[in-house]
């Protein structure tokens, strides 16, 4: 008996519902049965009612099987929305409150990019570090304010974080974590998540373990890609790492995230790293590729290994123009290859 799976789509604003839509056309296409819930969420809703997501649908959203996010902002220029109240509203509430402690965000250098032919994913802790709202204002707006912005780091945070790319690492063919930090001068995290790594590291005897400083890892992530496998590190050296990375293995359209849950005590979410991009709406212009590899995230954390597999592979041999096909064109040329 097949499964069918209970999918949240919040489809968010610009061509975020159109991405979401041909990821969906292709995970149906590869044999998973998906029934979908679309929740209206972003930008457009809050400009039209006031509402970002209250606690009684955060819970609603928990028990769905996975939850699959376009992308959520204004337009570039449209200043209605105060900075923050969507990235921590929406975004950051759903990473703490279904406990996604897990960014993973996997790289595969396409033709012509600086990581070409190489692969190696992010594991980035998603629910502390300086993201974790630590911290506080003393008299401000005068001219002895001071503003304090700490970084959390639990050892049950960390440890579960850095746990999951050692489990992620054995799978792969030459098996590495490494730590990527600033020890040198974060001296109190620096030393818990070098400890926490070094511990773990014991449970995996199979895996290498590297370490490298955060400038550092920025020079040989554009000279020297190769040289990663899995790169464990915490919330904010991992969003900036992220991004560095997409653009080194073929830019930001191509780069996929799943927030997880590994625990399953509430659903994962699955979004690309890209934005709205309002300008091109409705034109068939969206490049779902990203959307396409998120949801073979979530066919992996799913278990329907089989159907990520073809789509991943789909994507991986996808040759064609993205912006000659269009959005339609590339949904067809994806669909083909299943
Ligand atoms: C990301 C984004 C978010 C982050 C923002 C929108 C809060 O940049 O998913 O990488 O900083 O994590
Ligand atoms: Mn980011």
């Amino acid at each position: 008996m097949t499964q069918t799976y209970r999918i949240a789509v919040i489809g968010g604003d610009g061509i975020g519902p159109e991405v979401t839509a041909a990821a969906l056309a292709v995970v149906r296409a590869a044999g998973v049965a998906v029934e979908e819930t679309s929740f209206d969420l972003g930008a457009a809703r809050f400009l039209r009612d006031g509402f970002v997501l209250d606690d009684a649908t955060l819970e609603t959203l928990r028990g769905f099987d996975a939850i699959m996010l376009g992308a959520v902002g204004p337009a570039i220029g449209d200043t209605r929305i105060p900075g923050g109240t969507l990235e921590r509203g929406l975004l950051l509430k759903m990473r703490f409150g279904l406990d996604l402690y897990v960014n993973y965000r996997p790289f595969r250098g396409v033709a012509g990019s600086l990581a070409e032919g190489c692969e190696f994913a992010i594991v980035r802790e998603n629910t502390e570090g300086p993201y974790a709202g630590e911290g506080g204002f003393l008299r401000r707006g005068t001219p002895h304010e001071i503003a304090t912005q700490g970084s959390v780091n639990s050892r049950f945070g960390v440890e579960r974080c850095v746990r999951y790319a050692f489990q992620r690492a054995e799978r792969s063919a030459a098996p590495k974590v490494t730590l990527v930090h600033k020890t040198n001068v974060l001296t109190f995290a620096g030393d818990l998540w070098s400890r926490v790594v070094n511990e773990v590291a014991g449970e995996f005897p199979g895996v290498d373990v590297d370490y490298q400083h955060v400038d550092a890892a920025c020079i040989y992530l554009v000279e020297d890609p190769r040289r990663y496998n899995v790169i464990v590190t915490d919330n904010l050296f991992g969003d900036i790492l992220s991004d560095l990375a997409g653009a080194v293995s073929g830019g930001i359209g191509y780069a996929a995230s799943a927030n997880l849950n590994p625990d399953r005590t509430g659903a994962s979410l699955f979004e690309p790293v890209h934005g709205a991009a309002h300008d091109i709406v409705g034109r068939n212009m969206a490049n779902p590729l990203a959307a396409v590899s998120s949801a073979v995230l979530m066919l992996e954390h799913l278990g329907e290994e089989d159907a990520a597999r073809r789509v991943s592979h789909a994507v991986r041999d996808f040759d064609g123009d993205p912006v000659a096909l269009g959005t339609s064109g590339i949904l067809e040329n994806l669909l083909e290859r299943l």
